[in-house]
């Protein structure tokens, strides 16, 4: 039985209590909570961010106290409803974009710009039209002055990593959605970010091209031990591919509730744990009376 925790602020660090009907159920979704701090290595550390736009006439709090510990070999997921300040959190922690207040820590450092340590795979792919696949692939390492005959040899295995080696001089118009996504993946990898930040990277794709998407982000996450931040609106793609959930409110976002996924992987979407959560979940985005 899933029942919602209290969500209460410890010197800004967010931590979960539970409540009588949880303390009931330690077997309930919410039985590992937590709590704020991890004995595990933490390779970003966001405290107490705020964002605020301003324009011509107008000012807009796009996120408002902000703290989360990123730890290494997590793939951690932000949702909220839309406009809630998913995309401004993860050009932060990409430094792309400097908080208004707080700050982000990248292995215990203060971070002020990207870095190679961070990769970003875009919802719209962002890729050349003009270059091939591996052309595309190689782009990063090309700009690092690594020779050709490395970057060929390092870019093709990262193709085949993806599963697109047929591809490998396709050019872009020549893929579909799904495709283009991988070659975006492909292109993350070969520069060997420690993190790697995903902004809604499946958004564009049919359920069915989804659930392989799906399938072998698991792959390369078990295989590569990458850290992974990722936002979706698709609360079942969360619940599927998380070690933690990062429920955000609607703007300016606060965290709602943060959530230690137990369930290994492969998961069942079908199990009763896996769907009483995930409506508990979109009742809450419901309740927040925008489209999530
Ligand atoms: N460059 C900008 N200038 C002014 N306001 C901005 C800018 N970028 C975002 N905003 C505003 O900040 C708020 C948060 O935007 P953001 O793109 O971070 O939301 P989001 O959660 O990613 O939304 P979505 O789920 O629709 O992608 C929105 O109200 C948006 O209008
Ligand atoms: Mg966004």
């Amino acid at each position: 039985m899933f029942i919602q925790s209290c969500f209460q602020k410890d010197g800004g660090r967010h931590t979960i209590t539970k409540t009588d009907d949880e303390n009931q159920d330690e077997h309930s979704f919410a039985s590992e909570i937590y709590k704020g701090t991890s004995k595990e290595e933490t390779v970003m550390k966001v405290n107490h961010l705020r964002v605020v736009y301003h324009t011509d006439d107008n000012e807009t709090v796009a996120v408002e106290d902000f703290s989360l510990d990123i730890e290494k070999g997590k793939l951690i997921s932000i949702v909220g409803p839309s406009g809630c300040g998913k995309t401004t959190i993860l050009r932060c922690l990409a430094g792309l974009l400097q908080p208004t207040s707080g700050e982000i820590l990248v292995n215990n450092k203060k971070c002020v710009s990207p870095g190679s340590d961070r990769g970003m795979v875009f919802q719209d792919f962002a890729l050349f039209p003009w270059r091939t696949v591996r052309q595309n692939v190689e782009f990063g390492l090309e700009i690092a002055g690594v020779s050709k005959g490395v970057r060929k040899e390092r870019a093709l295995k990262y193709i085949k990593a993806v599963g697109l080696e047929k591809f490998a001089d396709s050019r872009i118009h020549e893929l579909s959605g799904g495709m283009k996504q991988r070659v975006g993946i492909a292109r993350t990898l070969i520069m060997h970010p420690a993190v790697i930040l995903m902004d809604e990277p499946f958004g564009a794709l049919d359920a069915q091209t989804r659930n392989i998407m799906q399938e072998q982000l698991i792959k390369i996450f078990e295989q590569s031990e990458k850290t992974i931040v990722f936002i979706t609106h698709s609360v079942d793609e969360a619940l599927y591919l998380s070690d933690r959930v990062v429920l955000l409110s609607k703007r300016p976002s606060i965290i709602h509730q943060i959530i230690d996924i137990p369930w290994e992987r492969p998961r069942n979407r079908a199990d009763p744990e896996f769907t009483n959560l995930r409506k508990k979940i979109l009742d809450y985005l419901a309740g927040q009376n925008v489209i999530g």
